[in-house]
């Protein structure tokens, strides 16, 4: 049998509460499908770890983590603790740029059985991809702080577009689009403000959209965006974004599908020369840590997303539709986010016993 290596890092807060039901799946879907995981877990990445050693990570993470086939993650940030800018650049952002995870792919979907908060809407109004450009972008190092106390006191964060960094994100958004039903890429600007970085993000698109013409593209400010996914999540297919604006739109677009505790994300090096790394699009939530009330079906739904990547595309399809089918049924089993009474145990035990029975 195929043996897939996979590095679990959990993290913080719910990350710890949700991962065991990512595991669960995980292991559920290697029994059923007939494959094996050897899955190793580590404990950095998380405040308990700084704590202990000054650092979110040891020195020879790097070569630790290379060699596993995929990172699976749960969320890293303790802000009581450590300032979130030092334990996020101290980690996850680590990763996604040392091992060039340049696409951080984030489906928005109505799931059935959930409702959302948008009035009348139903599974199929909303379905579409958030691209989030993961490497560059309006995340960058480049800045500082000057006249540190006087009034003086000034500071720069520079965004930084390189064409290689835009390209190959637009590239991958055009190829998921021209291999979607409807063929629609929505690009994400600012260009009317933004007036350096944002203009040259509208002609990288123009010009890569030149070399698709089956895929149908259009752009949308920002604001106007953020307004349009809730007015007519309908209209969007594949939607592509600098860093900042994929953030906030792969909040956005969950919380549209009823709750951001269901949303995956895929951390993809498409080139595949590292690991690519799997995690819910949330964080750990510390305002309902330790409470065993998370939803786990972030983290399971990334576990499929892991899975499709590694090759296994019959058990992703088979976790995917045992989430669909254990919320389809909904009533009790659900989270309390999903107005349900479910624990994160009990709903993940129950997507886990759903997937041994596909
Ligand atoms: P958050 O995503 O942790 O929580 C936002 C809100 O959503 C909270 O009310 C929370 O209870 C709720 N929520 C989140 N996940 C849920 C789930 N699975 N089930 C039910 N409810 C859920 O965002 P935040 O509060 O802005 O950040 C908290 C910490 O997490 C910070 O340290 C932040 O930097 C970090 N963070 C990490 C990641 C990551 O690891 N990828 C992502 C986002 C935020
Ligand atoms: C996410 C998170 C991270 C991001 C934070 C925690 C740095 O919000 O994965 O969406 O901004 O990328
Ligand atoms: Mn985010």
């Amino acid at each position: 049998t195929n043996t897939h290596r996979i590095a679990v890092i959990a993290g913080d807060g719910i990350g710890k509460e949700v991962m065991p039901e990512g595991l669960r799946s995980l292991r559920a879907a290697a029994d059923r499908y007939g494959f094996a995981v050897d899955a190793v877990e580590f404990d950095y990445a998380s405040a308990e770890y700084y704590l202990q050693h000054g650092q979110m990570l040891p020195d020879g993470w790097f070569e630790e983590l290379r060699g596993f086939d995929a990172i699976f993650f749960g969320a890293v940030g303790w802000p009581d603790v450590v300032p979130d800018h030092v334990s996020l650049w101290g980690s996850l952002l680590q990763f996604r740029r040392s091992f060039d995870q340049y696409v951080n792919l984030r489906p928005v979907r109505l799931l059935p059985g959930i409702t959302s908060p948008l009035a009348g809407r139903k599974p199929g109004d909303v379905d579409f991809y958030v691209v989030r450009e993961n490497t560059e972008g309006e995340y960058s190092s480049v800045g500082g702080r000057m006249f540190e106390g006087t009034d003086r006191e000034t500071v720069i964060q520079d965004t930084v577009m390189t064409r290689t960094g835009v390209d190959r994100i637009l590239r991958y958004a055009f190829d998921l689009a021209q291999k979607r039903e409807k063929k629609h890429l929505t690009s994400a600007t600012k260009s009317n403000g933004i007036s350096i970085t944002m203009p040259y993000w509208d002609e990288r698109v123009e010009a890569m959209a030149a070399q698709y013409d089956g895929v149908r593209t259009d752009k949308f400010h920002i604001d106007i965006l953020c307004a349009n996914f809730v007015l007519h999540p309908d209209w969007f297919d594949v939607v592509v974004a600098s860093n900042l604006f994929g953030d906030i739109l792969s909040d956005l677009g969950p919380a549209c599908t009823g709750t951001i505790g269901v949303a995956p994300s895929g951390n993809i090096n498409p080139d595949r020369t590292f690991p690519s790394l799997f995690e819910p699009v949330h964080g750990s939530a510390p305002d309902i840590a330790g409470q065993g009330i998370a939803n786990p079906v972030g983290q399971i739904w990334s576990a499929s997303m892991m899975l499709e990547h590694l090759g296994e595309a019959d058990a992703a399809a088979g976790i995917l539709s045992a989430i669909e089918s254990v919320l389809a049924a909904g009533g009790d089993a659900l989270t309390r986010d999903l107005g349900g009474t479910g624990t994160t145990s009990s709903l993940g035990a129950t997507i886990a016993a759903a997937i041994a029975d596909r």
